[in-house]
């Protein structure tokens, strides 16, 4: 049987990429393909466990972020009915709303980068996508979006960790230019302009 495809989203809050990922899976069911629409953190119970954290709730290091997130990426890959390797094994496109690269730039800037590539590029566990779609918008817009859209803010959402974090997402992908497939888009346009530039990343692995 074919495999499915595997894309990912990413971008710092407010970037849009759940939009485009919601309109991706909309798009690739409308031509015939079976798709699953899924997201880090999880909602699995490690997925859970972050959330906490997340929200200021429960206190963790930024050691402990990075290694929550890796186990929760690796129980993501492996669970048996709805896991990212199942799916793509029995022939449907799995869309991820943030993966590895998130972990790269939000705990990568930091704790220690190299450490924190090790446990996400060299995990036999852990996926790599066909193709990484970065939604690049800057921090300023992504405060105006999140400050129209919701009531409470995470602990990565002020305008210092946002600047440090776009920063680190160029940076990596710079770093990862040889051997990962990552298109850059200019997130702050009209939704449906910014598709049409999803739609050509896309069409390149099909
Ligand atoms: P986000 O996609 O913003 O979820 P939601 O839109 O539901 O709030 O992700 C939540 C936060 O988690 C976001 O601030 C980025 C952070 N994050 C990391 O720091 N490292 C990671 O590896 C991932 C997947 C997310």
């Amino acid at each position: 049987m074919k495999k499915g495809k595997f894309i990912v989203f990413e971008g710092i809050d407010g970037s849009g990429k759940t939009t485009q990922a919601r309109m991706l899976a909309e798009y690739l069911e409308s031509v015939g393909r079976r798709v699953v629409l899924t997201a880090e953190p999880t909602s699995l119970p490690s997925g859970r466990a972050l959330r906490e954290a997340l929200s200021g709730k429960v206190k963790k290091s930024e050691c402990q972020m990075a290694v929550m997130f890796v186990d929760d990426r690796i129980a993501h890959n492996i669970c048996e009915s709805e896991g990212i390797r199942a799916l793509i094994d029995g022939g449907v496109d799995v869309i991820c709303d943030r993966y590895y690269y998130s972990t790269l730039a939000y705990q990568g800037q930091s704790t220690d980068y190299e450490w924190v590539k090790s446990m996400n590029l060299r995990c036999p566990e852990i996926q790599h996508p066909d193709v990484c779609i970065y939604i690049d918008i800057l921090p300023e817009q992504s405060l105006e979006r999140i400050a129209k859209g919701r009531d409470s803010v995470e602990i990565y959402e002020n305008m210092e960790t946002l600047t440090k974090v776009r920063e680190q997402f160029l940076s990596v992908i710079h770093d990862l230019e040889n051997e990962e497939n990552i298109c850059i888009i200019d997130g702050y346009r009209e939704q449906n302009q910014v598709f049409e530039d999803v739609c050509k990343s896309v069409r390149q692995i099909l």
